[in-house]
């Protein structure tokens, strides 16, 4: 049903124009309306072309005029096209609309709706059945979606309605409802389709960011750039509050008037129209201070806000992509008794290597948390660690078969040329003889660092002789020692 509306202002009155088109199935009846609701005299209703006046109804009269409607009581093929009514109004003015009149003929295979379309009624379910005011006494028999009956608990019939319970995507389609029509004991058909577009109120979802995932930590390069994506879903349908936004310290980015930050949002709806919305700040190159800042994305629908927080942290700290000096490798203590070894791997070591001349370490226990997929984690580990350092003791000897990680050390040590070891002998091993043959064969190229227990009362990391020679196999510290002197 079109609908054209052009106003001219004549002399006196005002006269408007407007067309509208209604179709209808040969042989149904068809009642037509003249569209105004203002209080008028009286309504003519012509044959546009022929100007000749549709009158009143007679006895055995098909097309006649009542008022502001016009009846085809039934249509017929030859009742195509225009009609006019006029609307007279009390202080001599007139509007006229044109109609246009459209009948199908019923044709064999043909789905009866596919022809028959009134506008669209978007809406939550509540689907009205087209021009059925027009008809007195009319009663709906049927309602078709796409030409297949209508059934089933999802649908509640009203008298001049049918209401679809909970409407989806999968709803919307042509809804036809086919009534019948009394008129002084004859019995019409009559059917009228509509497109229904369910049009579900939107309705938020506790929102969801999907990525980053809190904590991230990003690696960057200092004067690079760098784009920081954040995508969220914050419900079903387009939300009226949605923002997904990033933070820079807190501070919206919108208010950064330096153009080193800048945000672009896109909003796309996925499967079942859950909406999203990804936000992607640009960051035109990294600086200093932004590895000290906490880049926040903020998610907000009607119900909350969400927050997800990343930092920033330079590739590689190093040239050479090593973020640990040195990986310890140490036996295991069968038993719960503190022992030496332990305590020399978890606090000397980490005190004189670590506190003492800045180097960082790695340390299964410490720095591989239990529950990793430690052999994976080893081995990475590992591969960044510049040197090896082997706690050699009795154990390595009595016990044939060296941890697990003790031997992807050895492996990535030797076979793959990586890593440097330095061998601490921390016990007494006197002959080598039942060492592995990959320890042998380190022990004859650069021997090991012998641990001499130093005079009683001094301090164990006081031994200074040992420690010099740890220092000499260990790489230059890149940070300056906060005390020259170990001791
Ligand atoms: C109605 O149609 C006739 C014939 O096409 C035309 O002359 C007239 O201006 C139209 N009136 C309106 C209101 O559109
Ligand atoms: C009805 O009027 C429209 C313009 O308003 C015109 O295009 C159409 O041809 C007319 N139909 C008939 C059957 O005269
Ligand atoms: C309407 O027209 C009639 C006759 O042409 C005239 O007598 C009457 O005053 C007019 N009414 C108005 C409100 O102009
Ligand atoms: C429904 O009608 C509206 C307004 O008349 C129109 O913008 C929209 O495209 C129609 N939708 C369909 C699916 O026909
Ligand atoms: C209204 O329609 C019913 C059947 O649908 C019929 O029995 C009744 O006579 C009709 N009333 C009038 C006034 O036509
Ligand atoms: C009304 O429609 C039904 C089914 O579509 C058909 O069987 C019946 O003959 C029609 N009645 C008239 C008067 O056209
Ligand atoms: C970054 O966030 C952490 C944790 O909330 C906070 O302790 C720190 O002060 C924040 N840094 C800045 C620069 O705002």
């Amino acid at each position: 049903m079109g609908y054209v509306c052009l106003i001219f202002l004549s002399a006196f009155f005002l006269v408007s124009m407007t067309s509208e088109s209604f179709d209808a199935m040969e042989g149904d009846a068809l009642v037509i309306k003249c569209p105004p609701r203002s209080s008028y005299v009286r309504i003519t209703w012509y044959h546009t072309d022929s100007n000749k006046i549709i009158p009143a109804e007679e006895d055995g009269s098909r097309i006649f005029s009542s008022k502001r409607f016009l009846w085809f009581l039934p249509t017929s093929r030859e009742d195509s096209g225009n009609y006019t009514c006029v609307i007279h109004y009390s202080n001599n003015g007139t509007k006229e609309f044109n109609i246009s009149v459209q009948v199908h003929p019923y044709k064999q295979g043909i789905c009866f709706p596919s022809q028959i379309r009134y506008p669209n009624n978007t809406g939550r379910g509540k689907i009205v059945c087209p021009t059925f005011d027009n008809y007195k006494n009319a009663t709906i028999i049927q309602w078709y979606k796409d030409c297949k009956p209508i059934q089933g608990e999802r649908y509640f019939k009203g008298d001049k309605y049918i209401y679809i319970n909970n409407p989806g995507k999968e709803d919307d389609g042509f809804y036809t409802c086919q009534f019948i029509y009394t008129h002084n004991g004859k019995v019409f058909n009559v059917s009228a389709t509509r497109i229904f577009v369910s049009n579900v109120k939107y309705s938020p979802l506790p929102p969801q960011i999907l990525f980053p995932k809190h904590k991230d930590v990003i690696e960057v390069d200092l004067g690079a750039a760098l784009s920081l994506k954040c995508q969220a879903r914050l419900g079903i349908k387009k939300q009226p509050i949605a923002v997904v936004t990033w933070d820079v310290n807190s501070i919206p980015v919108k208010y950064f008037d330096f153009s080193r930050f800048h945000e672009e949002t896109v909003f796309f709806e996925g499967h079942d129209q859950e909406y999203y919305r990804e936000t992607t700040l640009h960051i035109t190159e990294i600086k200093k201070e932004d590895l000290q800042a906490n880049f926040t994305c903020v998610a907000v629908n009607e119900m909350e806000n969400t927050k997800a927080t990343v930092t920033l942290q330079l590739k590689a700290q190093c040239k050479d992509g090593k973020i640990y000096d040195a990986y310890i490798i140490y036996p295991k203590s069968r038993t719960s008794e503190a022992n030496f070894v332990e305590n020399f791997v978890y606090q000397i070591l980490p005190d004189v290597l670590e506190n003492k001349y800045g180097y960082k370490l790695c340390i299964y226990g410490r720095d591989i948390c239990p529950g990793e997929d430690t052999a994976s984690a080893v081995e990475k580990r590992i591969q960044k660690s510049r040197r090896l350092i082997i706690i050699v003791t009795q154990q390595l000897i009595h016990h044939e078969d060296l941890a697990y990680d003790q031997h992807i050390a050895l492996y990535n040590a030797l076979i793959q040329n990586g890593a440097k070891v330095i061998l601490l002998e921390m016990e007494t091993i006197g002959t080598y003889e039942k060492l592995q043959e990959s320890l042998k064969y380190i022990i004859k190229q650069q021997g090991t660092v012998k641990w001499k227990e130093p005079p009683t009362g001094q301090p164990q990391s006081s031994n200074s002789k040992f420690w010099k020679h740890v220092r000499y196999r260990m790489p230059l510290t890149h940070k300056t020692s906060r005390s020259a002197n170990a001791g």
